[in-house]
């Protein structure tokens, strides 16, 4: 009898293990795959420009770079097929002097790019759970003076 609750629960974990997969990988396609997560990306770069709050941060940026890689990160974390090729998100933010309030400006303009491409709040929601343990490594404690 316990062989039986054993293999049972070896193919509940299975059966676990396969939805957390494709759980991450049904948040790439509520996004639209690759074409959708492309135009969240532009229409968000856009509004990013044009934000009093964050806009002069990115100055110097090359934004078809920052696009290229915005689109295949947002790839990566909603578990699509893609691979990053960017740079640690921590060495690149690093001396950038962004603070919280700018960090969810960013965050907010995203939302309000999802907003205009129809996305739902739900999967809305669903991105930003995975941007925002990112904070920690895109706003920095002010050295001291
Ligand atoms: C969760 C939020 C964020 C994500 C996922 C993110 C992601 C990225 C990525 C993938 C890059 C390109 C890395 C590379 O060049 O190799 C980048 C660069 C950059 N990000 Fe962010 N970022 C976030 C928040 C912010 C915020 C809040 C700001 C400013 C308000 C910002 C400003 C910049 C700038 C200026 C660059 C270009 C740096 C350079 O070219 O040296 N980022 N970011």
């Amino acid at each position: 009898m316990k062989i039986y609750s054993f293999i049972l629960a070896i193919l509940l974990s299975f059966n676990t293990a396969v939805h957390a997969q494709t759980g991450a990988a049904s948040l790439y396609q509520d996004l639209g795959n690759e074409a959708g997560i492309s135009k969240i990306v532009d229409e968000s770069i856009i509004i990013f420009l044009q934000d009093a709050r964050i806009k002069d941060t990115f100055k110097e940026t090359n934004i078809p770079r920052l696009a290229q890689l915005l689109k295949e990160q947002f790839c990566v974390i909603s578990g699509g097929p893609c691979k990053y090729s960017g740079d640690d998100m921590k060495v690149v933010h690093q001396g950038l002097g962004i603070n919280a309030a700018q960090f969810y400006a960013l965050a907010e303009d995203v939302q309000i790019a999802m907003d205009k491409l129809g996305i739902s709040s739900a999967t809305q929601n669903r991105l930003m759970a995975l941007l925002a343990p990112m904070k920690r490594d895109i706003v920095f404690p002010k050295p001291r003076t």
